[in-house]
């Protein structure tokens, strides 16, 4: 979910909605906003679905010069008007939107709502009636109310609340989910982006846990729950408010599939010295030199992206490096070696999934990296180093262009740590980064025959098999979650020599089977499992790679490093991933049930 929040000399109300369109890729099944007119009348609209339908409900006759919205993703209660947010108290006197999740909303209901009626099935409302609670029974001031509820809810919140005796104040708390302050000539707004008000300003301050802000239109004040005043100075976000729009395409998937060869040259640019020569902060290459295993954690694509990055950092900087999902890690921790490092691979930087370990890992005092698309982000703040992956704003919510990145990051960081330990060089990883980036180019100058494939083998099909071994085993996990999230076609992405350990049952008439191939070893293994599944009715299409090809291959990659292959043989899989998608009649950039990012566990 995601919040937003203005107070000032504007018309808050389509700031707000532009602020929840941006803030759509942390969840779109619901929207809603809460504006304060001149009048001090306060106006709720709430839709089910995106904020394009709120955007209609919206009374336009109506000016507010102060509003909170919400865009959700739905934890609590099925996606409908009644759960949306903005909730509000019996009374309608206060009115909250709220990012996160509520462990003890039902102890806290019980505790202190007990005669309470309930119209949502969310944890919010029970927010909102609490502060109400101590604000009406017990006779507190509007900030202490909403201190002592903070104090009384236990999990995850970035919150906004208004009172409706006091509409010209916003008040705003959070735990664990992020929540910025942005400030201007008149204005002040709360977000839980910077891109979402960069519109507005680019001055922003850091909300932290344990903090309550309250705003008007000329003030900020942030207290700790013990009423302490904290002073802290606004910084500069560095986003391009240009960076945001589509441009000329027709999905920001496909512009974002685009832009990948442009990343690799920026990422070369970015990480070379005045010599040319890669270069890593010294601090972050000592310390993982002295551990003796690197521990990569993520989710979803950056965690595919880390079983590309395990290989580089093994076989490049020769160090040994495990691979793990954020919520496994987290509640089942493997039996650590003494003098672990860890690498948290995160595009937005705010998954609360990956969040959870970094806690524990810096309770344990571990060193730890992250690899972010997002500076300033929550995981980049709270681990010890950053790595940027300079891939520009990711918007569509199935990740393309951070995947490719955070590879190329983490083979640029190998190189670093193996020429710091004196390996004798054997990839010049800048230079094999130029020759994917022209590769990239040649795949998608070919897109054509990707939308042919797709309409023809993969749009009408119920599930798809993604095949390969060894580096392409990794990629083709990686196809078959990006096929998954846009196409809804049920895909697997499958060890090709496990298929016949079971999964080859699936196979069907027809079925379609991609196997990928950039390896010379395991491509003739992978060849003769294909061959399985074709006797059994499959129907086969083989991307292979230059110099491992055979007539009638499916597509001929370009031939880059073998140990770099990922970041060429995954491009023909997010085309077909698009196009299938595209023929499908999906919302490509807006998968059903899915956020970008993923602040609650
Ligand atoms: C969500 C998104 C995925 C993404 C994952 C991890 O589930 O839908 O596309 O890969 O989060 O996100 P992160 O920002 O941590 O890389």
């Amino acid at each position: 979910c995601g919040i937003v929040g203005y107070i000032g000399n504007k018309d808050a109300k389509e700031i707000l909605l532009s602020g929840l369109d941006t803030l759509e890729y942390r969840g779109y099944d619901s929207a809603g906003i809460y504006i304060t007119d001149e009048n001090a009348t306060g106006h709720l609209f709430k839709e089910k679905g995106r904020i394009a339908s709120l955007r209609e409900k919206v009374d336009q006759s109506v000016t507010a010069f102060s509003g909170i919205g919400h865009t959700r993703w739905a934890t609590h209660g099925i996606p409908s008007v009644e759960n949306a947010h903005p909730h509000q108290s019996t009374s309608n006197r206060f009115t909250v939107v709220h990012n996160g999740v509520i462990e003890n909303f039902e102890e806290v209901r019980d505790a202190y709502l007990s005669d309470d009626t309930f119209y949502s099935d969310t944890d919010t409302e029970v927010i909102v009636k609490l502060i109400s609670w101590f604000a009406e029974s017990e006779g507190l001031d509007t900030i202490d109310a909403f201190k002592k509820a903070v104090v009384t809810l236990k999990g995850s919140y970035a919150l906004a609340l208004v009172d409706n005796t006091q509409p010209d104040t916003i008040f705003a708390a959070k735990n664990k989910s992020p929540l910025l302050l942005g400030t201007g000539e008149g204005f002040n707004v709360i977000s839980s982006d910077a891109m979402a008000m960069i519109r507005e300003t680019n001055q922003f301050i850091e909300l932290m846990d344990g903090e309550v802000a309250t705003l008007t239109a000329g003030t900020i004040k942030i207290e700790d729950l013990a009423g302490t005043v904290i002073e802290r100075e606004p910084y500069t976000a560095e986003i391009d408010a240009n960076d945001l729009g589509k441009g000329t395409y027709p999905y920001y998937m496909i512009k974002e599939i685009d832009e990948q060869p442009a990343v690799m040259r920026k990422l070369v640019q970015q990480y070379q010295n005045d010599e040319g020569q890669l270069e890593i902060n010294e601090d972050i290459i000592s310390e993982i030199k002295e551990s003796d295993r690197v521990y990569i954690i993520a989710c979803g694509t950056s965690y595919n992206a880390g079983w590309a990055g395990k290989q580089l950092i093994e076989r490049i900087a020769g160090i040994h490096t495990e691979v793990h999902l954020s919520s496994e890690f987290a509640y089942n921790t493997p039996l650590l070696t003494e003098n672990p490092f860890f690498i948290f691979l995160s595009q937005s930087g705010e998954t609360a999934d990956s969040r959870q370990v970094l806690v524990q890992v810096n309770q344990a005092g571990y060193p730890s990296l992250t690899l972010t698309n997002v500076s300033g982000s929550t995981l980049s703040r709270e681990a010890k180093y950053t790595l940027l992956l300079h891939a520009g704003p990711e918007i569509a919510v199935a990740s393309t262009k951070a995947y490719t990145a955070q590879i190329a990051v983490l083979a640029i960081l190998s190189e670093c740590i193996a020429n710091s330990k004196g390996f004798e060089s054997f990839i010049d990883v800048a230079h094999e980064l130029s020759i994917i980036a022209n590769a990239i180019e040649t795949v998608i100058d070919d897109h054509e025959i990707f939308d042919h494939l797709s309409v023809t083998h993969l749009s009408s099909s119920k599930n798809a098999f993604y095949i390969g071994r060894g580096i392409d085993y990794y990629v083709v996990m990686e196809a078959a979650l990006k096929l998954k999230e846009v196409s809804y076609v049920q895909a697997e992405g499958w060890a090709s020599g496990e298929l016949k350990h079971g999964t080859i049952a699936l196979i069907e008439d027809n079925t379609p089977v991609i196997s990928i191939i950039t390896d010379e070893v395991t491509g003739p293994h992978t060849r003769g499992n294909a061959h399985e599944v074709v006797s059994r009715g499959a129907h086969s299409m083989i991307i292979s790679m230059e110099g491992l090809d055979r007539k009638g291959d499916a597509y001929v990659l370009p031939k880059v490093h073998d140990l770099m292959t990922p970041l060429i043989s995954v491009i023909p899989t997010q085309l077909i991933a698009y196009y299938t998608a595209l023929h499908r009649g999906n919302d490509v950039d807006k998968p059903r049930n899915l956020a970008k990012s993923v602040t609650v566990e």
